[in-house]
Order: C-alpha cells, then structure tokens, then sequence
C-alpha cells in the first residue's frame, strides 16, 4: 500500500483509496483542493448539496494535472431525487466543476425516488457522463432494496465510519457484495483525535491520532476521506504508508465501536 494505491470497483474502475473530503470547507474549497493536488492525492470527494463544485472545478484546472489523472466524486442531492431532475442535477455538476463526466456519482441519502433515480444514472453512465455509480448513507435494508431493483451493483457505499461508529451490519453487508467502502467524518469531525488508546498507538508510531485512525481503515479495506482546509493536515492525512498497524492494534481500534454518530441517522432524517 503507497500513496499510489487504488482499489479497483466493480465496474473495472480504479479509484484511489484517500481522497479529500471538502464538506464544509466553504471558501477555502479551492486552496485546500490545490494543496492536496500538491500533496499528491488524486482523488477529490464533494457534492452539489456542499455548494463548492465551482471551487473544485477551478482548483483541478488551475493544478495542470491532466482531467484524467483525477477522480472525482460528486452527489446526487436530496431534493433533485424527488423531483426527478437526476440528469439535469448531473449537468448541472458537470457545468459547475466543468468537466464532461464525473469519475463516481452517488445518490446522497436514501430518500423516496433512489431507485428511480439509479435506474436513470444507469443510463446516463451508458451515455458516457459517469465513469461508476454509487451510493451514501445506505443501510443493509436499503441497499437489499436496492439491490432487488436495478441492474447492477453500486461501485461504493459512502457511510459514516470511525472508532465510534461502525455499523458493521452494513459494513459486513457492503464487503461480502464486494460494494467498495468509503468512510465520511473518518475522524468522527476530529471527536475521535482524543481517545486514549488512539493517543498511545500514535505515541508509539511517532504519528498524529488522524493518520493512526486513517491507517485503521486503510487496513480494513475502506477508502477514507478526511476534510482539512488546513495545509499541514492536507499533508499529514495522506502519509500513512511508512507504518502498519498490528493484528492487536486492529483488534483494539475495533472494540473503540460505540454507534454513536457525529452526523445524521439513515433510517430517521428530514431534509
Ligand atoms: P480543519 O478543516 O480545520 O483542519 P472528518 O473528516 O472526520 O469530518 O474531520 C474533519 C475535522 O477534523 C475538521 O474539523 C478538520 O479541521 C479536522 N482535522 C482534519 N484533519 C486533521 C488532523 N490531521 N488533525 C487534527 N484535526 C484534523
């Protein structure tokens, strides 16, 4: 495992295993963007819902970094679900972050609609305006539904993971069906920095508490994308390739679970 790593999806795609994470980084979206081109991530997580496609859209062509050396995910939003503006809503984002197709596109949250709205993106892949087609914040029972209605198989699952949250019903249920996992708030929006037993593993590595929770997921085959708009922890978010944790550290970050979300609950949300 480098800093070159991808995992490779369902639909043959190769999709780098640490990406920036930009939810709430506001206006520092494009600087952050540019540092981590710098820094060496290729990979780059926003949403039409965040409101800074714009930003990341003029960080990319800003870099030099040639369009196709960068994988980039964006969402589907709640309210374009419902209404059924799927393929307006993707041209929309493709205008925003201007580039003529988006490497992953994930329904946002499971609202009424997602089923519709993945059969249309089924579509629009065909067309060439997405590279691989993904889910957020599916549980076992919605990916089951989904799953009994469309044609193929999501490329990922986008959920809330860190110490204090893992669903492993759904994380078990995403690995058997070999439906790729991404961790949001990986670092539990930096609630999990100050666990004691993270701080002795990171005491021990010489690392920071964010990079040994980022190494913990990377061994348990999740792709992570920590947000920073801050340039020294852009650059320490993705070294994480001169340590491995032990059998017994994994073991210990494991039982770290409490299910308690920083973020909103799947099966009981209203927006
Ligand atoms: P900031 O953007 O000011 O650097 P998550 O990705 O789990 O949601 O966590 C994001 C939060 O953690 C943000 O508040 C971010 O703040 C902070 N953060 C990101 N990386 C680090 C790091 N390496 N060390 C400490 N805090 C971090």
């Amino acid at each position: 495992m480098n800093i070159n790593t991808k995992v490779k999806l369902c639909c043959c795609q190769k999709m780098p295993i640490v990406a920036l994470g930009v939810w709430q980084s506001g206006k520092d979206t494009k600087q952050a963007v540019l540092d981590a081109l710098k820094a060496g991530y290729r990979h780059i997580d926003t949403a039409a819902c965040y409101g800074n496609e714009e930003a990341v859209g003029m960080a990319i062509k800003e870099s030099g970094i040639p369009r196709e050396e960068i994988f980039i995910t964006t969402k589907l939003w709640n309210d374009d679900i419902r209404k059924h503006r799927t393929k307006e809503a993707l041209q929309e984002s493709l205008r925003r972050l201007q580039v003529d197709y988006v490497d992953l596109y994930l329904i946002h949250w499971p609202v009424e609609g997602y089923i519709d709205a993945y059969l249309e993106m089924e579509k629009l892949k065909e067309a060439g305006l997405i590279k691989s087609i993904g889910v957020s914040n599916f549980r076992k029972s919605h990916l089951q539904n989904l799953l009994a209605n469309v044609h193929k198989i999501p490329s990922v699952n986008q959920i809330e993971i860190n110490p204090q949250m893992q669903d492993e019903e759904t994380i078990e249920f995403c690995q058997e069906n070999k439906i790729v996992l991404e961790a949001w708030s990986p670092l539990g929006s930096g609630a999990c920095l100050h666990i004691p037993a993270i701080e002795m593993i990171a005491k021990k590595y010489h690392k920071s508490s964010a990079q040994i929770i980022l190494r913990w997921l990377l061994q348990r085959h999740i792709v992570v994308l920590p947000k920073s708009i801050h340039k020294d922890r852009i650059e320490e978010n993705i070294d994480l390739f001169d340590f491995e944790l032990t059998d017994e550290e994994m073991s210990l970050m494991n039982a770290l679970n409490q299910n308690k979300r920083t973020g909103p609950d799947p099966d009981d949300f209203d927006f």
